[in-house]
């Protein structure tokens, strides 16, 4: 045979493999690899963990190793999502219970009688342990910086990862989370653009204008799918379409069934919720401005909730849009501003924001807003600017002086979306009052290291570099 010939063959043969290593590619056995979720009743002896699969039934288990025994997690149960553009799937879900908090801990997941995924994971923090959350927000825009950021996430080696909104660009789509999300945090192995995350802590996640924003299910079928992936509490309060804080889904019949059938339980519960985690109590907010803030039942709910943590060492309050905001970009969306005076009362400690697409920080502050305008419909407008008088702690350096009066507002939204005003970040004329510390050129995340009475906050870019530095102690 000729050299030729032979390289003809051989050629063909790579290709046969090539094809052939494709198909069982293909033939992956999850869509989204499991990662965990506080779930809807969070402890710190439980974690949910979930996964995606094609629509074809199987035996599954979990089972989590505890001293040298393997012992099963509750029984898993599924969903199926069948909406409109894409396959139909599950999405299944099983609870780890009896973890030792703060424990790192093994668990397996089994098809078949066969063990598919095995990962390491950490159990939550105890009110008594110390603890690292990360907090980025507008993430999954497949861009080189959100990729590196999650690279940085997985150095900082956190306990919990929370995402002040924009989970997914560009319209919060099941086909997005895909291409932009499982594939970058969740990953099997880490690489220069992708860490195996969320298979050891939990995210958790209140919804952008990009995730929940868009209520057309004929225009996006797949949209809203941050009801169907998220396992977060459902103590929220109780109200569907035509409550203050619920529009109407618009679409089909038909399109608008998939989707409630996809969604189960969570929607709409889920726009708004709180647990606790280690010694703080986390409120997580919808500030998309089809909510009126003004509505007592809202505000009624704030207050009680943020009063029944009397037990909690910190507050946080976590949404996407922030009130008190220096970039020129999203400035009149100060829809957030009323409810300053109702997070004071309540002692929140730390404001997290998204949303605009940089670092800003706060002088602490109280603020005192000015009679809310009237839209046409006789409702506060929203999406406006509220005007009022703030007082700002000058005093606190983050250094010497680490007591904070009053309440500290994050901007932290430069994980991975295009960055916003960059010519802002030396021009101190730009920014607002209230702004102390402000970074528009680099991407970046927020690492906190939470023990007891005090939290040491730095800002670390997607390079590494650390671009801010505060304590806060009590
Ligand atoms: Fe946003």
């Amino acid at each position: 045979m000729k050299l030729r010939n032979l390289l003809a063959l051989l050629s063909v043969g790579l290709h046969v493999l090539s094809a052939v290593a494709q198909d069982n590619q293909s033939e992956k056995t999850f869509i989204a690899s499991p990662y965990l979720q506080i779930g809807r009743q969070p402890s710190a002896q439980s974690l949910e963990l979930v996964w995606h699969t094609t629509d074809v039934d199987a035996v599954w288990l979990v089972e989590e190793k505890t001293g040298s025994q393997w012992k099963k997690a509750d029984a898993p149960a599924f969903g199926r999502v069948a909406v409109a553009g894409i396959d139909a799937h599950r999405i299944y879900h099983s609870k780890l219970t009896g973890l030792t908090p703060g424990s790192t801990f093994t668990y397996r997941v089994l098809k078949n009688g066969t063990v598919v995924f095995t990962a390491d994971a950490k159990a939550p923090k105890s009110d008594k342990q110390a603890y690292r959350f990360v907090a980025i927000g507008d993430i999954g825009a497949q861009s080189p910086d959100q990729k590196l950021l999650a690279v940085q996430i997985y150095k900082a080696n956190p306990d919990v990862v929370v995402v002040p909104g924009d989970i997914v660009y560009n319209t919060g789509l099941i086909s997005e989370y895909r291409t932009k999300f499982w594939n970058i945090y969740n990953s099997d192995k880490e690489t220069i653009e992708s860490a195996p995350i969320m298979r050891s802590i939990p995210f958790v996640a209140s919804p952008g204008n990009h995730d929940i924003g868009n209520r057309d299910l004929d225009r996006y079928p797949q949209g809203l799918a941050y009801f169907m992936f998220w396992n977060q509490p459902l103590n929220g309060p109780a109200g569907g379409e035509g409550s203050a804080w619920v529009p109407a889904l618009k679409g089909s019949d038909v399109n608008k069934k998939a989707f409630t059938d996809a969604a189960g339980e969570a929607y709409p519960r889920m726009g708004n919720f709180s647990f606790n985690y280690g010694n703080a109590h986390w409120l997580y907010l919808d500030s998309n401005p089809y909510v009126d803030w003004s509505d007592k039942t809202l505000t009624d709910w704030i207050k009680n909730d943020l009063a029944s943590a009397k037990n909690a060492t910190w507050r946080f309050v976590v949404f996407h849009h922030p009130g008190f905001n220096s970039s020129r970009e999203h400035f009149e969306e100060q829809q957030m501003r009323p409810l300053s005076p109702i997070f004071e009362s309540g002692n929140v400690d730390v404001v997290i924001n998204g949303h605009v697409h940089n670092y800003q920080r706060s002088f602490p502050l109280t603020f005192v807003p000015d009679a809310v305008t009237l839209a046409a419909d006789g409702k506060p407008a929203r999406g406006h600017v509220v005007n009022g008088k703030w007082n700002l702690d000058k005093n606190f350096d983050g250094k010497s002086v680490t007591k904070p009066k009053g309440i500290v507002y994050l901007v932290t939204g430069a994980g991975g979306a295009g960055l916003y005003n960059e010519e802002q970040n030396d021009d101190k004329a730009s920014w607002q009052p209230f702004t102390t510390v402000f970074r528009s050129k680099v991407h970046s995340l927020t690492v906190a290291d939470v023990d007891g009475k005090t939290i040491k906050f730095r800002q670390i870019s997607a390079t590494g570099d650390e671009i801010d530095a505060f304590t806060i102690t009590k």
